[in-house]
């Protein structure tokens, strides 16, 4: 491996490591040699995927049951960490939830589920990671979306938090470059895992209106994420901070075909 995008000796956290997307970033930041900490509610489903990458990249995995909208869950994440390694230099916030249905329809118990796990958790998470990270410098990835720059009729929740990413991974490139701290964002398109699945069930047309206006023909999975979460964890990086990159397969570039 280029010693460019080479992981080894570094401990990455990804939360929502078990499914979809950040188990696809936890494979390709193992397979670039990193250790990883998998944080998630569903601790079997995080064993599993821990147990696969130790098998796999004979890397160190450790497993742990946080829920990113109890700020106590998080705050005790670093004494838990430390039982298993003595730092951590990449924080991947990709832990998300979605609440489809119109505004008006939303309750503030709805509305505050989606921010807090989205957008307060991705916060806190930054904060209290923030004294290991400024030791030595690190990396942190923040998952946003297509809604981070589009709106979308039954996600007003999702979409407040998703653009308010973008911002917030800007901020902290700001105020934390003088720590080494390099603070990107990926903006993932229509990506197949169990976050869309009720979504292709409920719009028979989604599929071929995915497929049709999107350059790429296809949609993304979740092995799409490996190369550019680890080119944002790595050395590769060093030089580019509070930017946001789209990983959809030019679908935000593309109009609808006529
Ligand atoms: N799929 C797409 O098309 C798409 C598009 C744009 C953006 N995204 C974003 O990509 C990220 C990953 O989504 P995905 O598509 O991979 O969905 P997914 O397969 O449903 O994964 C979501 C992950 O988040 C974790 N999670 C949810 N709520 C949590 C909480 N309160 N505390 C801790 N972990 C929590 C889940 O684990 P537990 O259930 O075990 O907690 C799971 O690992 C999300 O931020 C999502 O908004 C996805």
């Amino acid at each position: 491996m280029s010693e460019l995008f080479n992981l080894e000796g570094k401990v990455a956290l990804i939360t929502g490591g078990n499914s979809g997307i950040g188990k696809g970033i936890a494979d390709g930041l193992a397979a670039a040699g990193s250790d990883i900490v998998i944080a998630a509610r569903d601790i079997e489903k995080s064993h599993d995927v821990a147990t696969s990458l130790e098998k796999k990249y004979q890397v160190n995995v450790m497993a742990l049951t946080v829920d990113v909208s109890n700020e106590d869950d998080i705050t005790d994440m670093p004494r838990k960490i430390r039982s298993r390694f003595e730092k951590i230099d990449i924080v991947v916030n990709n832990a998300g939830v979605n609440i489809r249905k119109m505004p008006e329809d939303f309750s503030s118990a709805e509305w505050d589920q989606v921010i807090d796990t989205n957008l307060k958790g991705t916060f806190l998470c930054c904060k209290t990671m923030y004294p290991d990270l400024s030791k030595t410098g690190g990396k942190v990835i923040n998952i946003g979306s297509m809604t981070s720059v589009f709106g979308s009729a039954k996600t007003a929740a999702y979409s407040a938090s998703k653009g308010a990413i973008v911002q917030l991974t800007r901020s902290l490139a700001v105020a934390w470059a003088k720590d080494n701290i390099q603070v990107n964002a990926l903006l993932p398109g229509w990506i197949d895992t169990p976050l869309t699945v009720g979504s292709r069930q409920t719009f028979p047309t989604l599929n071929e209106h995915i497929e049709q206006r999107c350059p790429a023909g296809r949609w993304g999975i979740p092995e799409d994420f490996a190369g550019p979460a680890t080119f944002l964890a790595s050395k590769a990086s060093d030089f580019i901070t509070g930017e946001s990159i789209f990983v959809d397969g030019g679908y935000s570039q593309s109009t609808l075909i006529i």
